[in-house]
């Protein structure tokens, strides 16, 4: 994995990184020592979650079920489609995500489509409480009763926190019951059990994706490595006036990669009136829509631009194609002539690129890609000044609306 930086050149000067060592030197060691702001939920850093024991419930599962309803929410369950989207493992049995959203058109096709096929039920949620979360289990629930009556109870996995409203549940119905620590935040938690059992029932290896996180961690512990590096430019762009992230990729295989991406950065630096707001781009469709924007508009964005050095297929444009200019190229070829003539272009027009560019589309590596962005997170908010781990804006929403229910 390494970064790209020679876009970033006009904005940044040798000095930029000078005035905010120390920042970078002071937010690294209050996380090593666990006494930065929200030090109660670095639980994500012991990357000490018991595989064998997700593996055993994940083929039980398998075994029994030749669906998977994972019901969660945020960052109960943008963690495990981002790892799903990247990886794409193969499993005889299918995942469809409930709970992200109140949509009942695509909740009863769902239900259509799964009416004849056996089912198991996997709910995430660390509160137990999140409306969504309830309103989807309620009409799951139904379900489950209609078709399996009181052996429903054998078909549901609870994934949640020692006390809350979830937990109760699975308790009286005598559901499987995962734990999530207290000191695991959502948008933190996709190497624990919140994550790592939907990762598992999806079909991939779940040791490798924690022993890259794992190398990820004592890579990154050392100063000057590219985990610190990224924080501090997200931080000295913001200074000049970028508030705009643009996440953008040239990979369906990153499409959850990028919703997480969004999540993580967002929920966490978002506060205080202060943070970079996270969006995204998916290229190269997006290129022909806000690639004018990024181009010629407001100079608010820097572009950050994930890329894959090595694809799992490729296609290649035969020799006697009638288009010259495409004759015996590859289509993985032209994908990098487009991330190159794309990035001097926006940096031409003044944007900032930066181009993270990592390995291959395999467990260990995303395992590494995990953490160094979860690292890189928390250390970018602490330089900010803000507590990385907390979400009080969440709340003003479901405050509303649950008033407005009763
Ligand atoms: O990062 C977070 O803490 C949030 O995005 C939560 O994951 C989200 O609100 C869902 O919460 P819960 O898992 O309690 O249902």
């Amino acid at each position: 994995m390494h970064l790209i930086d020679k876009y970033l050149k006009k904005f940044i000067s040798k000095n930029d990184y000078i005035l905010f060592q120390d920042k970078l030197t002071s937010a690294n060691n209050s996380l090593i020592n666990s006494t930065c702001k929200g030090n109660e939920m670095l639980g994500w850093m012991r990357l000490d979650t018991d595989i064998k024991k997700i593996e055993q419930i994940s083929e039980k599962i398998k075994s029994e079920a030749e669906i998977v309803f994972v019901v969660g929410i945020g960052g109960s369950y943008t963690g495990a489609k981002m790892a799903i989207d990247f990886l794409k493992p193969f499993s005889e049995n299918k995942i469809y995500f409930l709970g992200n959203n109140i949509d009942a058109e695509n909740t009863l096709d769902i239900f259509e489509k799964c009416k004849d096929k056996s089912v198991h039920v996997v709910i995430v949620s660390k509160s137990g409480s999140t409306l969504e979360i309830r309103a989807t289990l309620a009409v799951v629930i139904e379900f489950m009763y209609k078709k399996y009556e009181d052996r429903a109870n054998k078909r549901f996995t609870a994934v949640t926190g020692s006390t809350g409203l979830l937990n109760e549940i699975a308790k009286k119905n005598s559901w499987n019951i995962l734990k999530i620590s207290e000191d695991v935040g959502g948008r933190f938690s996709v190497l624990t059990n919140a994550g790592l059992l939907p990762i598992s029932i999806a079909g991939a290896n779940i040791k490798k994706i924690v022993d890259g996180a794992i190398q990820a961690k004592y890579e990154f512990m050392e100063t000057n490595n590219i985990c610190h590096r990224y924080s501090t430019i997200r931080n000295i762009l913001y200074s000049k006036g970028f508030k705009v992230e643009l996440i953008s990729s040239f990979s369906t295989r990153l499409d959850g990669m990028l919703a997480w991406l969004k999540q993580l950065f967002g929920e966490s630096e978002g506060k205080e009136n202060k943070g970079i707001f996270p969006s995204s781009a998916m290229f190269s469709s997006d290129l022909h829509s806000i690639g004018q924007f990024i181009q010629e508009g407001s100079k608010i964005l820097f572009e950050t631009i994930l890329f894959s050095e090595n694809f799992p297929k490729d296609i290649k444009i035969s020799s006697n194609h009638n288009d010259e200019l495409l004759r015996n190229k590859s289509f993985n070829e032209i994908n990098l002539k487009i991330l190159e003539g794309s990035s001097l272009a926006h940096y031409e027009g003044g944007v900032p690129c930066l181009i993270l560019k990592f390995k291959e589309f395999k467990e260990f590596e995303l395992g590494k890609l995990i953490f160094f962005f979860e690292k890189s997170c928390a250390l970018s908010a602490l330089i900010l000044g803000v507590n990385p781990f907390n979400q009080p804006g969440v709340e003003a929403y479901k405050k509303n609306t649950i008033k407005l229910l009763g």
